[in-house]
């Protein structure tokens, strides 16, 4: 079920939202050679505390941490462990969702290492990136659910990348996991009507390579089957009447 949020609660989303994208401003000087995984997830728990937020994964689920911290051909839902340590070349998606005064935010980022190992690395961010906010500008009262993933699919399978299927975006507010699914993929003009006063998590992942995903045996990190390298961008966003608001901006 689908539950439209009045503007005083699209402003408690927006206060979480920006704690996240806060954190993951924060993050980006984490993103460098030597550097761990665990650094960043001891930076970010450090910090939602200090604005009065918590942690919205962890517990979640049994999900052990603040952050995913996946790396390379890890897809989402890697652990920030402390053996994570960071290689020049190496990108690194950061997921992390905050919940305060009751409403979630929860967002998402894919940092380099250093530079670019490859061209083909390079585009892999900047078409995921791309995507997601193609994906947003379809986010229009009037569209469709399929309308958005029919615009993040397509800019990504323009240049021969795949969108991860077997994980999806989703409503946002009062839970971190709201309905509606939002897939990555879709047709035009298809699925459920579009409405003022959802609040929508559109997080495109993609591969360089298949979209066939596996799981690890810590029974989270999801990882490309053909060992291609993934990247993820994730924003809240808000249909107001004018258009798509992001949440999870500063
Ligand atoms: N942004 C991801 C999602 O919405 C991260 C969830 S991590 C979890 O699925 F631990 F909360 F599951
Ligand atoms: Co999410």
């Amino acid at each position: 079920m689908i539950r439209l949020k009045s503007p005083e609660e699209i402003v408690k989303i927006e206060v979480a939202a920006k704690i996240v994208a806060e954190v993951l401003m924060r993050l980006s000087e984490y993103a460098v050679v030597g550097a761990s995984a665990y650094d960043m997830e001891m930076a970010a728990t450090e910090f939602i505390h200090n604005r009065g937020g918590t942690p919205a994964f962890k517990g979640y689920g049994g999900y052990p941490y603040t952050l995913c911290v996946s790396v390379n051909d890890e897809i989402i839902h890697g652990f920030p462990s402390r053996d994570k340590i960071f290689a020049a070349g190496d990108i690194v998606s950061v997921d992390c969702g905050v919940l305060k005064d009751g409403y979630y935010g929860d967002a998402a980022k894919t940092f380099v290492v250093d530079e670019f190992l490859n061209e083909r690395d390079r585009l892999l961010l900047e078409k995921t990136e791309e995507s997601l906010y193609e994906g947003i500008r379809a986010a229009v009262a009037g569209n469709r659910l399929g309308d958005i993933g029919h615009a993040v699919q397509t800019c990504v399978e323009g240049v021969g990348f795949s969108v991860i299927r077997d994980y999806v975006g989703h409503g946002i507010g009062s839970s971190l996991h709201e309905d509606p699914h939002i897939p990555n993929f879709g047709r035009q003009g298809s699925g459920m009507l579009l409405r003022v006063g959802m609040t929508l998590a559109i997080e495109p992942m993609v591969a360089s390579g298949q979209y066939n995903v596996e799981l690890l045996e810590d029974g989270w990190t999801a990882v490309t089957a053909d060992g291609s390298r993934a990247a993820h961008f994730e924003h809240d966003i808000a249909i107001m009447e004018d258009g798509p608001r992001i949440l999870s901006r500063l």
